[in-house]
């Protein structure tokens, strides 16, 4: 059966000494039925892990260059997020899309590097609004989930959680309705069926991210593709991030 994994984007937030507050209250979550994941900023790790240590709660980053080091300013490596206790990296998030101008072949070289290093990948996808608009949601997702998974091997598929963020719904309050989200993350597990097989589509934890709260995570969550959430804001949160671990089955 696959798992189902509640994460928490934190994004451009938080500072050292204030993501060791939050990752210590988080941790304070007991008795979750779901893998939870924290993914805070690179010079938030250290002290997030000290944070969490004891606790079930996995530690992510939200980026990860494809080679091992060298000269590429501002770039951090699958072994260094390794030795900061990473399990998780986020990849290919719709910011880093937008504005760092990440592609589908530099996410797939990301992928394809963080996977060989023995990270889980959270790998997202979604289509902007604009593109929802003209009615070509379904060939911006299948263009994206291709090229990004390009070379990536069934086996490989074991550590790949896919979440699919619309655009148009993250940071903006305007959530997907469950049945949009059940449609798109349907469709994404037809596609992985394509291109593996039925037991891969199966076992793939696929993600819905968007303005996802306490109160309408559980209608999300109870949707039979929808296999947790990448959650932003209410990440910041503890109480409304417990709440969404909660509906976390
Ligand atoms: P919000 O939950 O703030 O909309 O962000 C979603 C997101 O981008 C998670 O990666």
């Amino acid at each position: 059966m696959r798992k189902t994994i509640i994460a928490g984007n934190w994004k451009m937030n938080k500072t050292p000494s204030e993501a060791a507050a939050l990752a210590a209250e988080i941790a304070q979550i007991k008795d979750a039925a779901c893998e939870v994941v924290i993914c805070p900023p690179f010079v938030d790790l250290f002290f997030a892990k000290k944070a969490i240590e004891g606790s079930n709660i996995k530690l992510g980053a939200q980026n990860c260059h494809w080679e091992t080091s060298g000269a590429f300013t501002g770039e951090i490596s699958a072994d260094m997020l390794i030795e900061a206790g990473c399990e998780y990296v986020i990849i290919g998030h719709s910011e880093r899309r937008q504005y760092f101008g990440e592609t589908d072949e530099t996410v797939n070289k990301r992928t394809v590097a963080a996977l060989a290093k023995g990270l889980k990948v959270i790998l997202c996808v979604g289509e902007t609004r604009d593109e929802r608009v003209d009615g070509i949601t379904e060939e911006v997702i299948a263009r994206q989930i291709k090229l990004d998974l390009k070379g990536i091997s069934a086996e490989d598929m074991a550590n790949v959680v896919i979440a699919y963020e619309p655009v148009w719904a993250i940071g903006t309050g305007l959530v997907a309705t469950k049945e949009q989200a059940e449609e798109v993350c349907g469709f994404i597990r037809g596609l992985i069926k394509e291109l593996y097989n039925a037991e891969v589509a199966e076992e793939t934890t696929i993600q819905y991210g968007g303005s996802m709260k306490p109160d309408n995570c559980a209608e999300l969550l109870a949707m039979p593709n929808i296999d947790g959430g990448l959650i932003g804001g209410a990440a910041l949160k503890t109480a409304d991030f417990a709440a969404i671990v909660a509906a976390g089955k």
